[in-house]
């Protein structure tokens, strides 16, 4: 089959390709300067019934006052547990929608619809499923980056957390297609000695990391212990003494005591968990190709503790998702979360 390309394009954030129309109202709306924001949140939380779940990418403020701080599947663990009758995903959107997949008759709410992700944005489902035809036979395994509507394309969702565990479990004969990420569907491959057919996707933040500059930094500092997403390009993770998720970098550096110096090549939001967790450490970010020294997600960017604020007090944008494609996509990650089980439990913020 033809391999398949796509190309870098400037960031954008645009919900046309979310498949929601964009709540400029939010933007329109105000908030009086003078307001305590994290107590109005605190209130409105007890007021609703809700939960607040934040990813580690989000900025230090509004991890501060999540309910459950966490990566990827420890926070669709947490929102599988809930009882609040309200979820305020701060994250971006293919997490708040895995939270509605999981819980159809609660709201859910996002700051931000526009907060999308590069792997969902350039993986449409109607690209994607062409593509599947190639692959008869092939069990599809999609990264948790995509959107519900590739999911419900999907055997089973994985996060960085436990792909390769999840692999392992699956029979040595079984083809596999894997989805959206080539970086993590590469390193995944190296662990488990699996051939996968990948898509071509890759996250515009990960990718950005430059492997001869991180060279020449391990050179300065070679006392450093160098961290690293599998997100990364393989150049990068090459060089690495520890790959895995954020939370799994987070809970390598909180247990290696013994090392003070960490270079840390993932979103810079981590950070703030590291630091509060190691005040004797020193954390260096991987240098990116150019601009700015540290690697930041636009799209978790865009949720605001303002606008964390205006979507509780008005209770809006909410995702929302047809129920057939919700039906579809619920049973690959139900497997996903039935398949991590046994898996070492995660510690967060709210356990
Ligand atoms: P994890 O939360 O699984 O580490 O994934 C990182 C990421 O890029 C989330 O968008
Ligand atoms: Fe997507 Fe990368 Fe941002 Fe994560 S860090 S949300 S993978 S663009």
């Amino acid at each position: 089959m033809k391999p398949l390309t796509l190309a870098h394009t400037p960031f954008n954030p645009s919900s046309e390709s979310l498949g929601q129309p964009s709540d400029l109202s939010t933007r329109l709306r105000t908030i009086d300067p003078a307001l305590d924001l994290e107590s109005e949140i605190v209130r409105l939380k007890g007021e609703m019934n809700a939960t607040i779940l934040a990813h580690y990418y989000q900025d230090a403020d509004i991890q501060d006052l999540a309910d459950h701080v966490g990566d990827s599947l420890a926070l669709a663990q947490a929102a599988a547990k809930t009882d609040a009758d309200v979820i305020v995903f701060c994250g971006v959107h293919f997490m708040a929608e895995t939270a509605k997949i999981l819980n159809p008759d609660k709201l859910v709410l996002l700051p931000d619809l526009d907060a999308g992700c590069s792997l969902a944005d350039r993986c449409p489902a109607d690209l994607y499923s062409e593509w599947l035809k190639g692959y008869p036979g092939h069990t599809v395994i999609n990264y948790i980056n995509s959107s519900a509507a590739v999911k419900a394309l999907s055997d089973i969702i994985v996060t960085s957390s436990n792909a390769v565990d999840i692999v392992r479990q699956l029979p040595s004969d079984v083809p596999i297609v894997f989805g959206p990420d080539r970086h993590l569907g590469n390193w995944v491959q190296t662990q488990t000695g699996r051939e996968m057919v990948l898509w071509p996707g890759f996250c515009i933040v990960h990718e950005q990391f430059n492997a001869r500059k991180l060279a020449q930094m391990r050179t300065a500092y070679p006392q450093a212990v160098l961290i690293a997403h599998p997100e990364c390009e393989e150049s990068v993770l090459n060089q690495a003494d520890f790959i895995g998720s954020t939370l799994a970098l987070l809970k390598y550096v909180q247990e290696h005591t013994e090392q003070t110096q960490f270079i840390v090549a993932t979103e810079v939001g981590i950070l703030h968990q590291m630091q509060k967790s190691r005040l004797d450490a020193e954390f260096l970010c991987s240098p990116p190709n150019s601009g700015c020294n540290c690697a930041s997600c636009p799209y978790m960017r865009l949720n605001t503790l303002e606008k964390l604020y205006l979507t509780m007090r008005d209770r809006t944008p909410e995702i929302t998702m047809d129920e057939e494609t919700r039906i579809k996509a619920l049973r690959p990650v139900q497997r996903m979360l039935e398949m991590s089980k046994n898996l070492a439990p995660v510690q967060q913020k709210g356990d």
